[in-house]
């Protein structure tokens, strides 16, 4: 139940995303005096900014249910078939890792986002035969961490785009209030500013950093979380002053230490930190490059002056 109600379930109670909130709120609006589904929508964004969040919302703003599935979950068509069955009209279809879902299950949706129905083989050889399935109004809704591994197709079915983008410190601050304030927790105005200068502008992080902070407050400390004790925790928990996890400095001191600051292939990168290639690209990159620790270079990744000054190494100008 706590952990139902930490999440914002309306667009005036989740904090932060402005930009998208502002054009939901209109389309949402628009749709509801028609009487129509909203048209399909796609989550953008780094893991962790609340797009699963923003899905909950869109629905319980719309006044419908929600179905929740994933790309990977969906391995054959059947199992698609199977969900869109069960929608009612105007209810939402929520495709997390929409990029990951097979070619032949993407096939289906085409004609399901644009016209409501869909054909479907059975059987195969000369006893094969087509079944026509008419399907009520939906609205999809898609998330993804990279807009570019969408399919052009795809893509262009989708009537409103949403670029999630990490949080700002303000709003991270805001989020972690908020959460303390559910878990009854006492956290002082510095205590706060501090976990979310260190979240890596994701409310995941944040909340999950404020979880371990009080553990280290109520053990070491008094049981307030303030400034002080929240930096013990998170210096403990190799989260160092701009926020940068093990793996992040891990990343910049690789690239430093054996390629000269680079530019390495994301490859290799991944290789030497014992990381997926993908994790690296969606998780650690998009911060790295937001923050100028990290720049991508047509010849590969290179570290900037940037990142030489937070590790403290020595930097000369090349080239
Ligand atoms: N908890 C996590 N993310 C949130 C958000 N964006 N707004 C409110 N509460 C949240």
């Amino acid at each position: 139940f706590v952990e139902l109600s930490l999440r914002p379930q309306t667009l005036k109670q989740y904090i932060g995303q402005d930009k998208v909130k502002e054009q939901l709120e209109i389309f949402i609006e628009a749709a509801k005096i028609r009487e129509e589904s909203l048209d399909h929508v796609l989550l953008f964004g780094p893991p962790g900014l609340g797009k699963t969040t923003m899905a909950f919302v869109i629905a319980n703003e719309l006044g419908v249910g929600l179905k929740q599935t994933s790309g990977p979950a969906i391995e054959k068509p059947g199992d698609l078939v199977a969900l869109l069955n069960e929608l009612e009209p105007g209810d939402v279809l929520f495709i997390d890792e929409i990029h990951r879902m097979p070619m032949n299950v993407e096939e289906i949706l085409y004609s399901a986002m644009e016209d409501f129905y869909i054909d479907i083989m059975l059987g195969s050889g000369d006893g094969s035969r087509s079944v026509h399935l008419e399907l009520p109004p939906f609205t999809l809704i898609g998330a993804t961490t990279r807009a570019g591994m969408l399919s052009n197709p795809l893509r262009a079915r989708f009537g409103i785009s949403a670029h999630m983008e990490y949080y700002e410190v303000s709003d991270l601050k805001e989020i972690v209030m908020r959460t303390s304030d559910i878990f009854d927790m006492e956290i002082t105005d510095d205590g706060a500013l501090e976990i979310a200068l260190r979240s890596r502008g994701t409310p995941r992080i944040a909340n999950r950093l404020l979880k371990r902070v009080r553990d280290y407050a109520q053990i070491k400390g008094e049981g307030i979380i303030e400034k002080e004790i929240t930096d013990r925790a998170l210096t403990m928990l190799d989260v160092d002053r701009a926020g940068l996890d093990y793996v992040d400095q891990k990343i910049l001191r690789t690239m430093i230490e054996m390629y000269g600051g680079g530019p390495v292939g994301l490859g290799t990168l991944a290789v030497n930190i014992a990381e997926e290639r993908d994790t690296v690209e969606d998780m650690y990159e998009p911060y790295l490059i937001q923050q100028g620790f990290l720049i991508r270079t047509r010849q590969g990744r290179k570290a900037t002056k940037l990142a030489y000054e937070h590790l403290g190494i020595p930097y000369f100008e090349n080239d």
